[in-house]
């Protein structure tokens, strides 16, 4: 199967969360399937730096007011098409925004613009090459699967993943008319949403398969609250919906063979643990003793429940814990555990920024991961804790539910137990799990035993590929 995934981020080179993550892992766990991916990205500097040699397939005079081209590159194992557009994506900053985080104003037409470059590759510009079936992430590249259904592509099977339905691509209703699509497809069958222009709804009408991050997330978006505007929608089209966890590239997350951590180890030596743990303590200028050293490698933001972790950071001050913060985010929240690490010197340290080798050293060195997330599509950072034997403490919301095994009685006794898990969007419920943190940390064996489950777990990708090479499939054979 030759499959064209596009996507606005991928790992190693372009990343903002776990998109990225999961698009730069998607090719190679397909190949042990019989599927051979291209993806499709922005030409990005970050993305043009890194292509080393290239050949031009598709050349643009004019793309929705830029001239583009389409650049064929093999980079890091990955087989990329770039949409090459300085107009769109030469720009200092993220991808979406600019230094200060505010959003490029010309996002609709910068990603209307990827879109239409997926749409045209299915349509067949490129000489002798033409996916099969194509595979689009969020909102970002969600137009492809509308243009490709209003055009001579539509026969070709298209697959939508939501990673996080809280970004929809929610534009003004005049951009319809610069968008290129023929006047049928405005209306609630096409891209109108709610009297605007909507780029992830368009994608969900317009495909063959949906799919979201994990079956939790699958079931949670047909209801109100965390549909979002959309469950409506979703709740029509249920047959065509499927969750799909995500997995872990165990290439770079692999505790036995990890560079980036100052001491590699295994589920059997977990006393080697105790070198990656002071290296962290120092690193964040932590008190070197035995209190549980509890960490978060997050995004700063309202659905990661941060606010919740002010107050929460104090209480497990009071109980002789620790804490490691790495993120960005909300400039408030950053400031409010800055504040929180001032106040606790040597029990409190925060790093606000993106530092992926840092991250490594995290997971590696602290006892627990704290994800107190009000929704969680599917969440990466429980895996690699599970697979480091950083035990994860999380909010039983998405993936997290589906992924870490509450220490209750019964799965104690099993042997099952693999973290702590607790009620979402609630003080109470967090500072109940902080508690439960302080005793199971207390207990040596008991808390050995729980890293050594979590170690066990299989996250890698190989059952979540099948699922997705079965879906193709299926797919392919409606459309024949
Ligand atoms: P989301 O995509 O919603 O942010 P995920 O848990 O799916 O959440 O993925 C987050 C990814 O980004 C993980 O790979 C995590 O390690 C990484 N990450 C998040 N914040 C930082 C940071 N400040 N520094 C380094 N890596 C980070
Ligand atoms: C989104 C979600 C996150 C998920 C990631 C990768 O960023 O917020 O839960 O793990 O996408 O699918």
């Amino acid at each position: 199967i030759k499959l064209m995934s596009v996507a606005s981020e991928i790992y190693p080179l372009i990343k903002t969360g776990g998109l990225a993550d999961v698009v730069g892992a998607l090719p190679g766990a397909l190949v042990g399937q019989g599927v051979s991916v291209r993806t499709l990205v922005p030409g990005y500097p970050a993305v043009m730096a890194k292509l080393g040699k290239i050949k031009i397939v598709h050349r643009y005079p004019d793309l929705f007011g830029a001239a583009a081209s389409l650049l064929a590159a093999q980079v890091e194992g990955l087989d990329l098409l770039v949409l090459d557009a300085p107009g769109f994506f030469a720009r200092e900053g993220g991808p979406y925004g600019d230094h200060g985080g505010n959003d490029w104003p010309d996002n609709w037409r910068r990603f209307a613009a990827l879109s239409r470059a997926g749409a045209d590759v299915a349509e067949g510009v490129l000489k002798g090459w033409r996916p099969d079936v194509v595979h689009v992430h969020d909102w970002q590249a969600a137009m492809t699967a509308a243009y490709m259904r209003f055009g001579p592509a539509a026969h070709v099977p298209k697959l939508v993943t939501i990673h996080n339905l809280a970004f929809q691509g929610r534009f003004a209703a005049d951009i319809f008319p610069n968008l290129g699509l023929p006047p049928e497809a405005w209306g609630v069958d096409g891209v109108e949403y709610y009297g605007g222009t909507g780029f992830l709804k368009a994608g969900l009408v317009s495909a063959d398969a949906i799919t979201t991050v994990s079956p939790s997330y699958a079931q949670e978006i047909r209801s109100p609250v965390h549909g979002m505007g959309l469950d409506g929608l979703i709740n029509g089209r249920v047959d065509r919906l499927h969750g799909i966890l995500n997995g872990v590239d165990t290439d770079i997350w692999n505790p036995v063979a990890d560079a980036l951590i100052p001491k590699a180890y295994g589920a059997r030596g977990l006393g080697k643990r105790a070198a990656n743990r002071h290296a962290l303590e120092d690193r964040f200028g932590l008190d070197h003793d035995d209190a549980p050293l509890c960490i978060i490698v997050s995004r700063l933001t309202w659905q990661k429940g941060m606010d919740l972790m002010i107050d929460a950071a104090e209480h497990l001050v009071a109980l002789g814990g620790k804490l490691a913060v790495l993120g960005s985010g909300d400039h408030v929240l950053e400031g409010a555990l800055l504040g929180a690490a001032d106040r606790h010197r040597g029990r409190i340290g925060v790093q606000i920024g993106y530092d992926e080798p840092l991250s490594h050293l995290m997971q590696a060195g602290g006892d627990a991961i704290l994800i107190p997330s009000r929704f969680e599509p599917c969440g990466l950072t429980q895996l690699y804790a599970l697979r480091y034997g950083c035990v994860p403490v999380v909010a039983r919301v998405g993936g997290l539910a589906d992924t870490v095994i509450d220490a209750n009685e019964a799965a104690i006794g099993a042997g099952a137990a693999t973290g702590i898990v607790f009620a979402p969007d609630a003080a109470a419920a967090l500072h109940g799990a902080i508690n439960r943190l302080a005793a199971l940390h207390a207990d040596k064996p008991l808390w050995e035993a729980m890293q050594r489950a979590g170690m066990r777990a299989d996250f890698s990708w190989t059952q979540s590929a099948a699922r997705y090479a079965d879906l193709y499939r299926s797919l392919i054979a409606e459309a024949a």
